[in-house]
Parts: structure tokens; C-alpha cells; sequence
């Protein structure tokens, strides 16, 4: 018997931390095609997806919300507008989904920390370092880049606890052999980088510490209250948990572990590629056969985020131009491993190029004319001419093949490419076949039309096959208009020309993609975007007050001054810096360099008065001495930095020390 194949794909589970914006939905979109070509090919699909929804920002985000961590998140995660509504917008076609609040995850992880403890590969010690909020990760010093987050950028915040620790050092050769000698992970620009930076970098593989003491929203360790589990250990054994490993919710390990494919973005490829591989080999799991480590979506050349304003609101584009058209997007136009540039200049483009003119015309002038030319249903008799269809019948029937070997390789941007590729041969082959001259004539050339007709029928077919998986609702249309039974759309039947009955009846449908008026469409965008902005923004933003109080005696040792300014010019080099020639009062002229070049002209400060503290320690800024600095006012607005001097009344003497 023919047994059925399986296949085991997963996103990663989403941080319910705020809003889902476009780019998340661009890896799950991803995976949702993935899962949908493998069942078209006839395997038996375990599509997984979820929320991660432990860990320290949660719980400050609750907090500053008002709420508890759990309600905060049941919020996010289901309640309209939330995740799940998302994915059911977006068409995301998952076989479960995955909370890590869930009680069997949580029983299963203290399981899995006490196993790892018990053998030895957790142990206790204290965590002094550095810590990324958002990312949740811990860095020492020398891993920061410019003393920020080496993954987001961001800033860190030291972090001192007693805490549990993995021995990922011990493991850190055969992570090494596997990241090297095996196609785990791709695309294969990724592993070098995680081998340079991360095992063969100076110190080695770290040990990761896996417990937090300093908040408590994440899994208890059972054996050691206070100490709750780290929150990446807590979600990547999700992949397993929800198969049922080490709980008795589901029994699907047998049937779907290993996982074929992990699809995550590339800043998380290091937990997926060296610390996940190292908790299972401690734990004698098998590993997953592969991790792909997917690009980023950009936003008009720039990181989308929310305090810059400018995250792509899948809701509001599905309800634009349809969620087809945005699944079809996000997987036609950015090659899957690389970076890609989201404008919405390029949807626009891509819908009316190969939606609307390519494919939607293709539909409506073959069905149109199959309507006109033959009241709907073809004829029997029809005329093949080698010469005039050989290339395109060829090019149907090889397509199958060249999509399979791209989509095998997660190239959907290059299966996509061969689907249109036939398309246009199709549309080519409508202008030279020229159906509306063979119809001057019925009695002498209308066998010949009906085989024009069957043939670009034929090419749709199989394209339309093709296409289910980006765009299941339209390409589900298509082969409804075109008269495809299911027999007729089957993954098998894609593999060659002809599976359509030659005496095939159409129905006419609704225009499945209407060109978009591309200025005037820019311009609504543009509007919406800037009133979204606004709103999703607070109007305004001060920093976070300090919650560690200085004595008065140490305030009292800051000197401030006021000072005038004699001089200012930008530094030479540097897009940031003044350098400010001062009046301090005390007779000699005081030199302050300032990063403020991108707030103020220099000849806007010369004669102002403003205030410096000037008893800091000089400082080297580009070769030049700094000594002092000055004081500015600093706060967001509209998701933008602003920053004002200080500048006090000019009647107050250079000199005057501020009390
Ligand atoms: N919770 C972790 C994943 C744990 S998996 C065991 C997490 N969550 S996340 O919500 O922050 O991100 C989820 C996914 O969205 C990540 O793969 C991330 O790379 C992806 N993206 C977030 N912004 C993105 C873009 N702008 N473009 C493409 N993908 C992006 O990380």
C-alpha cells in the first residue's frame, strides 16, 4: 500500500507584544504556502504556528498596561483584531496552534529543565552581563556592538542574578560539524556568520543561562522557586511540545518529529541553529532536518517599527487589494533568504503587472472568447498545428517540474517566475494566433480556434494548480471559470498538457484583479499611513523617569554653567558632531564637542547662551578634546527624536554656575 508521506513545518511563535505588522505575516505567509504545496503533493502536513508569550517585556508591558501578564496577552493573541484573526485573514492554512501559557507546554518544559538538569547539562551558578529586553537575550561586553544589542541595535541594561545555566559549550563541536558538513541550515551565507561569530569566536561557545530571578512571568522551575525558565529555552520547545513531547495533550512526535523545515527570521537563526540543536542533542533528540533563516522586509529602505511609524498594516491592504494579491506580494517580489524593500510604489506595480495584466487578463480574454466564439462550451472537433503550439504545450508541461525544483528550495520567488513566465507565453501566444481574425471565418478555421482556446485554457490550468498554494481563493476561481472539475486540479494533473475534457464548459466569473490607478492610489496610502502614524503614536513621549535617587551631596558635585557661544562649526567627518568654541568666564575659551549636528545649523547658536556641565572628564571625540557637555532637552514626538539646547536669558553672565 501506498503509505501517506508527512511533513512538519513551523513559523516561529510570535512575541504578543503589540500589533502584528507585514513582516511578520511575510514568514508565516511563507510557511502557509510551503504547507499548502506539500499537501497539494499529497503528504500528510503539520503546519504549526503560535505565541510565545513568556518573559520580561511581557510582563512590562502588562504592568505599564494595567493588567495582568495573561490577561495583556489573551488580549493580543484573541481578541478581535489579534493574532489569531490575522491568520485567519491572511488565509494561514495551520493544523494548531500553540500558546506557550498553554498548561501542557508549561508542565512539559519544567519536565524537559529538570531532565537537563538531571543529566548534568544544567547547573547552577550567577549571570553578570548584559541584557536585551526586547530580544531577550543576554550578550557579554565584548559580543555588543557600539555597547548595543549585536541582533536589534537596541540598548542593553546590565543584568546581575544568581541563575541556571546550559552547557552549550560542551556541545559546541558537533554544532559546529553540523552547521558546517550538513544542509541544516540555509541559506548557506548564514553559517558562516554563526560559526565565526558565535563558536569559533573568542572564548568559544558560551554557556546560555536559562533561568531569570529578576521578574517572574515565565515557567517556574519546579525544583528552585524564584527561578523561572528562560524564556527561549520556554519557546523552542514548542516545536515539540505541541507534537505532545513530554505531555499527554497530542501524540504526534512518532508521526512528525524530526521537523522537515523551521522557518524563522535571521535574527533568530542563532537560537535556531546552535542553542536548539544543543538542547536536543542533550536531550538524545533527533534534529530537525533543516532551518531556513528567512530575510527582512523593509519599509521604504528602513527597519519597520513601531516608533518609527512605519509598520505595514496587513489588515488594511487585505481590505485594499484583497489578501491573495498581498500573500502573492510578499512572495513574488523579495527573494525569501535575502532582505527585501516593501513600498507600497511596488504592490501597486506587482498587482497591476502580474495580476491584473498578466493573469486576470489572460482569464477574462480566454473565457470571454470561448463565451463569444462557441456560446461557452468548445467543440469536439479541434485543430492542432504543431508549428504554431509546440512551444507553449512544452512549456506547460515542463513547468510543473521547474516549479517543484524551486519550491523544494524555498525559492518561491523563482517558482512563482516560471508560472509567469508561461503566462506571458500564453498572452504572447493569443496576439499571434490572432483568434479574432480565425473567427471571420468559423466554417474554415473553427476547429483551429477551438484548439486556440482549449490550449490557453490548458495553460491556465496548470497554472492555476501552481498558484493554489500563494493564492488558494483566486487560483481556486480561476479553475472554477476555466471549467476545471477536481479531477482536473490535481497535483498529478499539473505534471502534463491535456487533462482538461476537450468539449470543457467556462464560467464567466467577476474580474479577479482590476488594475489600480497607481498615483491616485499612492496618494490615499500616503494619507492613511500619516493619520495611522499619528494615531499608533503617542503625540508625545518623554524619556522614563530614573527610579535610582542620587544623594544631595553627589548632585552637588555637578558643575553646571551657563556659557556663550564664540564659535560653532561642524566637524569635518562626522554627520553628527558640533564643536563648540565656549565663553565659560573663567578667561580662557572652553571647547565642547556635541552630537547634535542633525538638530541645528551651526551658525543658528553663535551669541546664544546655553548651559554646559563642565567638572566631566575630558573625552576624545574624533581626535578632538571635549570638555564638558551641554545640556539638551530631549523627547519623541510623532515617533521622532527632538532635541532642544537648553538656552537661558543672555542678560546671565558667562560663568554663572546654576544652583
Ligand atoms: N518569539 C520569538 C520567536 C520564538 S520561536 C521559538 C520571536 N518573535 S517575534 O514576534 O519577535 O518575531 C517573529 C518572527 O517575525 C521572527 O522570525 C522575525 O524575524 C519576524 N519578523 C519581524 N519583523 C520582520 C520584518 N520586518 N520582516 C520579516 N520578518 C520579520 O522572534
Amino acid at each position: 500500500m501506498n503509505e501517506k508521506k508527512n511533513y512538519y513545518i513551523t513559523t516561529p511563535i510570535y512575541y504578543p507584544s503589540g500589533k502584528l505588522h507585514i513582516g511578520h505575516a511575510y514568514c508565516t505567509v511563507a510557511t502557509d504556502a510551503m504547507a499548502r504545496y506539500k499537501r497539494l503533493c499529497g503528504y500528510d502536513v503539520m503546519f504549526l504556528t503560535g505565541t510565545d508569550e513568556h518573559g520580561q517585556k511581557i510582563e512590562d508591558k502588562a504592568k505599564e498596561a494595567g493588567v495582568t501578564p495573561q490577561e495583556f496577552v489573551d488580549n493580543i493573541v484573541a481578541a478581535p483584531g489579534g493574532v489569531l484573526d490575522l491568520w485567519k485573514l491572511m488565509n494561514i492554512s495551520y493544523n494548531r496552534f500553540i500558546r506557550t501559557t498553554d498548561d501542557y507546554h508549561v508542565e512539559s518544559i519544567q519536565k524537559i529543565f529538570r531532565k537537563m538538569y538531571d543529566n548534568g547539562d544544567i547547573y547552577k551558578g550567577s549571570y553578570k552581563g548584559k541584557y536585551c529586553k526586547p530580544c531577550e537575550s543576554f550578550w557579554t561586553e565584548s559580543q555588543l556592538v557600539d555597547g548595543k544589542c549585536p541582533d536589534c541595535g537596541r540598548e542593553v541594561m546590565d543584568a546581575e542574578e544568581e541563575a541556571y545555566f546550559f552547557r552549550a559549550s560542551k556541545y559546541a563541536d558537533r554544532v559546529r560539524d553540523l552547521l558546517l558538513n550538513t544542509d541544516f541550515l540555509e541559506p548557506k551565507s548564514r553559517v558562516h556568520e554563526m560559526v565565526n561569530n558565535f563558536i569559533d569566536c573568542e572564548g568559544g561557545l558560551q554557556d546560555l543561562c536559562v533561568s531569570r530571578t529578576s521578574f517572574t512571568w515565565g515557567v517556574p522551575v519546579d525544583f528552585d522557586p524564584g527561578h523561572v525558565v528562560y524564556v527561549w529555552l520556554d519557546a523552542l520547545f514548542n516545536y515539540m511540545t505541541a507534537l505532545g513531547y513530554q505531555n499527554e495533550k497530542y501524540d504526534d512526535v512518532e508521526k512528525f518529529w524530526p521537523a522537515d523545515a523551521h522557518f524563522v527570521g535571521k535574527e533568530i537563526v542563532r537560537f535556531h541553529s546552535i542553542y536548539w540543536p544543543a538542547f536536543l542533542m542533550s536531550m538524545g533528540l533527533p534534529l530537525p532536518k533543516k532551518v531556513y533563516g528567512h530575510g527582512w522586509l523593509n519599509f521604504n529602505g528602513d527597519k519597520m517599527s513601531k516608533s518609527k511609524g512605519n509598520v505595514v498594516d496587513p489588515h488594511l491592504l487585505s481590505q485594499r487589494y484583497g489578501v491573495d494579491a498581498l500573500r502573492f506580494f510578499l512572495l513574488r517580489s523579495f527573494p525569501f533568504g535575502s532582505d527585501g524593500n516593501f513600498t507600497n510604489e511596488l504592490l501597486i506595480q506587482t498587482i497591476n503587472n502580474d495580476l491584473a495584466n498578466d493573469l486576470g487578463n489572460l482569464v477574462s480574454r480566454t473565457v470571454s472568447m470561448v463565451e463569444k466564439y462557441f456560446g461557452g462550451t468548445l467543440p469536439e472537433d479541434q485543430a492542432r498545428d504543431m508549428d504554431k503550439d509546440g512551444e507553449l504545450v512544452a512549456a506547460i508541461s515542463n513547468l510543473r517540474d521547474k516549479y517543484e525544483e524551486q519550491m523544494e528550495k524555498f525559492q518561491f520567488q523563482n517558482a512563482l517566475e516560471e508560472i509567469f513566465k508561461v503566462i506571458q507565453r500564453a498572452n504572447k501566444y493569443i496576439d499571434e494566433n490572432a483568434p479574432w481574425v480565425l473567427a471571420r471565418d468559423m466554417e474554415a478555421n473553427g476547429p483551429r480556434l477551438a484548439f486556440v482556446m482549449y490550449h490557453l485554457l490548458e495553460a491556465l490550468r496548470v497554472c492555476a494548480i501552481l498558484l493554489t498554494p500563494f493564492m488558494p481563493q483566486s487560483a481556486g476561481e480561476v479553475l472554477r471559470q476555466i471549467g476545471a472539475d477536481e479531477g482536473c486540479s490535481t497535483w498529478d494533473s499539473a505534471a502534463s498538457w491535456g487533462a482538461l475534457p476537450k468539449t470543457v464548459t467556462v464560467r464567466r466569473g467577476d474580474n479577479l484583479f482590476p488594475r489600480i490607478d497607481m498615483d491616485k492610489e499612492l496618494k490615499e496610502l500616503d494619507a492613511i499611513m500619516e493619520e495611522a502614524k499619528k494615531v499608533a503614536l503617542p503625540a508625545l513621549e518623554v524619556e522614563p523617569f530614573l527610579e535610582e535617587q542620587v544623594d544631595f551631596d553627589t548632585f552637588c558635585k555637578s558643575d553646571f554653567r551657563a556659557v556663550k557661544v564664540k564659535a560653532c562649526e561642524n566637524v569635518k567627518k562626522s554627520a553628527k558632531l558640533l564643536r563648540f568654541t565656549l565663553d565659560d568666564g573663567s578667561g580662557t575659551d572652553r571647547q565642547i564637542l556635541s552630537g547634535i549636528a542633525m538638530y541645528y545649523k551651526p551658525e543658528e547658536l553663535v551669541g546664544k547662551t546655553l548651559v554646559a556641565i563642565v567638572n566631566l572628564p575630558p573625552r576624545k571625540m574624533m581626535g578632538l578634546d571635549s570638555c564638558g557637555m551641554l545640556i539638551s532637552a530631549v523627547h519623541t514626538e510623532q515617533g521622532e527624536e527632538r532635541l532642544h539646547l537648553l538656552m537661558v536669558d543672555d542678560a546671565i553672565p558667562a560663568g554663572a554656575k546654576l544652583c
